[in-house]
């Protein structure tokens, strides 16, 4: 169905991850040959594995994306395994703790020197808040720049970023995710119209919420119950449930497949079940 995928070299980061393990899956089954990019080299065999059992063709290589030394490592080994590479998805990328608030808006507790459990905006670690930052920002621009460099250099190619309804609307606690998100969504753009003359399309995808399975979270524990925080999180949702990664890769190959998507760039698409189209009064 998207032959502009078939025989392409795709790598993804993030790849021994929830979603973007399946992005590399979907791949895969469309006949890329998929270079999987992580820190963690168990996570990303276990994909490798999966892939080869459906018979597709894939390579695990560990790298940190906000390592621009790494990376280029990465680009070396892709391109000795399988040529210059095609297809990028910049899916590495999360949040931290201690650059997450523990209430929605602004209590007075947060003023007391010994605010407890309590973390305020006023607490949060610059530190931690730049960690945010960099990951999903930083570490999608160097991989735009060793893998983009291998399309410019072959003619072009497909980058297609991981963004977030937060590039959108800063949600609730997540000032540095949101921040980092916003920064991918503009990066996009900017990309987008710089790389054009090299032949290079650069999108993103904006998941909604996408919890992960077998694991306590924001809205959900590890049996599926939902948090009061998930409970709204549907009934602010159109379609009424989170996504599965699964629902992401329909999108991703139509960005991917310049037979598909060969006029679109610059663009980032929700797969949100309609959440950032919705305004409840
Ligand atoms: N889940 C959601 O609801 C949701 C919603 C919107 C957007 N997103 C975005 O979608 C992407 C995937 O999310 P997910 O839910 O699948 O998260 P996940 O399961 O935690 O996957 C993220 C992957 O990124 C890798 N990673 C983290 N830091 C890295 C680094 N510095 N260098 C290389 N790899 C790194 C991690 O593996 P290692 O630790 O082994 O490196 C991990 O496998 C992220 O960009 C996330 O922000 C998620």
């Amino acid at each position: 169905m998207f032959s502009g995928v078939r025989d392409k070299v795709a790598v993804v980061t993030g790849a021994g991850g929830n979603l973007c393990s399946e992005m590399a899956k979907g791949l895969a089954a469309e006949g890329a040959k998929v270079a999987l990019i992580g820190r963690t080299g168990e996570k990303l065999n276990a994909v490798k594995q999966a892939i080869e059992a459906e018979g597709g063709t894939a390579i695990s290589v560990i790298a940190d994306v906000t390592d621009a030394e790494q990376v280029r490592a990465a680009g070396v080994a892709v391109m000795n395994a399988f040529g210059p590479c095609g297809i990028l998805v910049n899916g590495a990328g999360g949040n931290a703790k201690g650059a997450i608030t523990t209430v929605n808006s602004f209590v007075a507790e947060e003023l007391h020197d010994e605010p407890g459990e309590l973390r305020g905006f006023f607490a949060l670690d610059p530190a931690e808040f730049s960690r945010v930052v960099v990951l999903n920002t930083t570490g999608t621009m160097i991989p735009c720049q060793v893998f983009g460099r291998q399309m410019a250099e072959n003619g072009g190619g497909a980058i297609v970023n991981i963004a977030s309804m937060n590039s959108y609307t800063p949600l609730t606690r997540n000032s540095a995710y949101a921040a980092g998100k916003a920064g991918v969504e503009n990066f996009t753009r900017w990309l987008a119209a710089y790389l054009a003359p090299a032949g290079i399309r650069v999108n993103g995808i904006a998941p909604g919420f996408f919890p992960k399975p077998d694991r306590d979270g924001p809205q959900s524990d590890r049996h599926g119950n939902l948090t009061e925080r998930g409970a709204r999180t549907i009934d602010n949702t159109p379609l009424k449930r989170f996504g599965i990664a699964r629902d992401l890769v329909g999108t991703l190959l139509w960005l991917a497949s310049d037979d598909a998507s060969g006029f679109v760039t610059g663009v980032t698409v929700p797969v949100d079940g309609g959440f950032v189209a919705n305004s409840p009064v």
